[in-house]
């Protein structure tokens, strides 16, 4: 692998809130986010122009709220734009066509469906993890174990050979640069730098009509209900979606059980269980923007049309309304958090987020005896993803 994902210098967003521009608001905005509930959990921030959700029934609602959308990514007057192409997926979609197309690729992201997946999921971690420690007992957790390895569990679903990784990566680079700036506006710039990502997406759809494999894409072509289109972008925003967040929750997941001393004495039955309390407590995306299409009302609050909101997933599930002692971790809690969101837009992966990060942290606790997280880690620099670019971690082999 060339490149990581994040990059080396630590810059944050001009356009995040004020107390989300250090390191450590960063790395725990839950002193702010306890603030805002209690003084103004609808707030308006002059500064950036959005309209901050900070309670968990108000953010539920946003969530499930018809009058909120995506802002497409593409500007529609250009339709040669490779943003016209990736703007097919689910994810910048609203209304009827979203719903038929979400329909068609959840029948292969139901439990049922994604538990084929278990010996690859295992193997290519017991591969990555043999890499890892070959160069010793300390290493960077999220470039050696949590950012290749969900990459490579999604690109072998879609359909994408792993010898492509490295481009996979640099596309990946590249439209977290071109893409709208965190919050404030929702700017896409120099689309032409995508569109190479057309180019792959079209040729592999195209590939796989002439000769099917056992891989999403193929099984998609297959049904024949969604044109090439859709097919090919789509598999390129699963690669997107579901890459950062589950590299997230691996690495909080490895902090939250150092950090509250529970790494070897967790019972591996409780796993799935102990998961839920880390998505809540450490809510891999901590916020969703949207913007209104006509005027609503979040919680009492009338806010009119064009307006952005973005709906902060991170307090909601810290919210004492709805969980006792919210900022204590509670490793058997099993709370009913919304980490994978709410209403249409429900995360789609969250079966296989679940499966994956389940099969890798039993994996990990049958291949070290403990893990030992360094202070030298850095928070991710954008406010609306919780987790770490670097997690140096010292770690005892069994
Ligand atoms: C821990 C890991 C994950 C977390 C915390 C997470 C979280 C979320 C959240 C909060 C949303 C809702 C977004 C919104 O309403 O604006 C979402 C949507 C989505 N997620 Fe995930 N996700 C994870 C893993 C994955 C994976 C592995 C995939 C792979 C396919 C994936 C694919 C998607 C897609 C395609 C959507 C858009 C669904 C739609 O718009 O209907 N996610 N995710």
């Amino acid at each position: 692998m060339s490149k990581v994902l994040a990059g080396n210098d630590f810059e944050v967003f001009e356009s995040a809130p004020t107390p989300l521009k250090t390191k450590a608001g960063l790395h725990d905005p839950f002193d702010w986010y306890k603030k805002m509930r209690s003084q103004s959990p609808i707030h308006y921030d002059s500064q950036r122009e959005v309209y901050d959700v900070f309670g968990f029934q108000q953010v539920k609602n946003g969530l499930q709220d018809n009058a909120l959308v995506r802002k497409s990514l593409a500007d529609n007057s250009n339709r040669t734009s490779p943003f016209s192409y990736i703007d097919n997926a689910i994810v910048w979609m609203d209304g009827s066509q979203h719903k038929r197309s979400k329909g068609e690729f959840f029948k292969y992201f139901r439990p049922g469906e994604i538990n084929e997946f278990e010996n690859t999921i295992r193997e290519l971690t017991t591969n990555q993890l043999d890499q890892a420690v070959a160069n010793g007992t300390e290493f960077d957790f999220v470039s050696e174990l949590a950012e290749p390895l969900p990459l490579r569990v999604i690109m072998s679903m879609v359909g994408v050979p792993d010898e492509d990784i490295d481009k996979v990566i640099e596309w990946l680079l590249t439209f977290r640069e071109v893409t709208y700036s965190e919050f404030s506006d929702f700017d896409s710039k120099q689309p032409e730098r995508l569109s190479s990502v057309v180019e792959y997406f079209s040729d592999l759809v195209e590939k796989r009509r002439a000769e099917p494999q056992d891989d999403l894409i193929s099984k998609l072509i297959e049904d024949d209900e969604l044109d090439d289109i859709t097919i090919g972008s789509n598999a390129f925003n699963f690669i997107l979606a579901g890459q950062g967040t589950l590299t997230s929750l691996l690495a909080n997941s490895v902090y939250l059980l150092d950090k509250f001393d529970c790494y070897s004495s967790i019972d591996q039955s409780q796993i799935d269980v102990v998961l839920e309390e880390i998505l809540r407590y450490r809510s891999p995306l901590q916020a969703r923007a949207r913007k209104t299409k006509q005027q609503t009302e979040i919680g009492g609050m009338t806010i009119r049309q064009d307006e952005t909101v973005i709906l902060w997933i991170g307090s909601a599930n810290r919210d004492p309304d709805i969980f006792d002692n919210p900022d204590t971790f509670i490793s058997e809690r099993d709370p009913d958090h919304i980490a994978f969101g709410s209403g249409s837009h429900t995360c789609i992966g969250a079966p296989l987020a679940r499966l994956e990060a389940s099969i890798i942290l039993k994996t990990l606790f049958d291949y070290f005896e403990d893990i030992t997280v360094r202070d030298s880690y850095i928070p991710l620099a954008k406010p609306s993803d919780l987790g770490f670019e670097k997690l140096p971690v010292k770690t005892n082999s069994k």
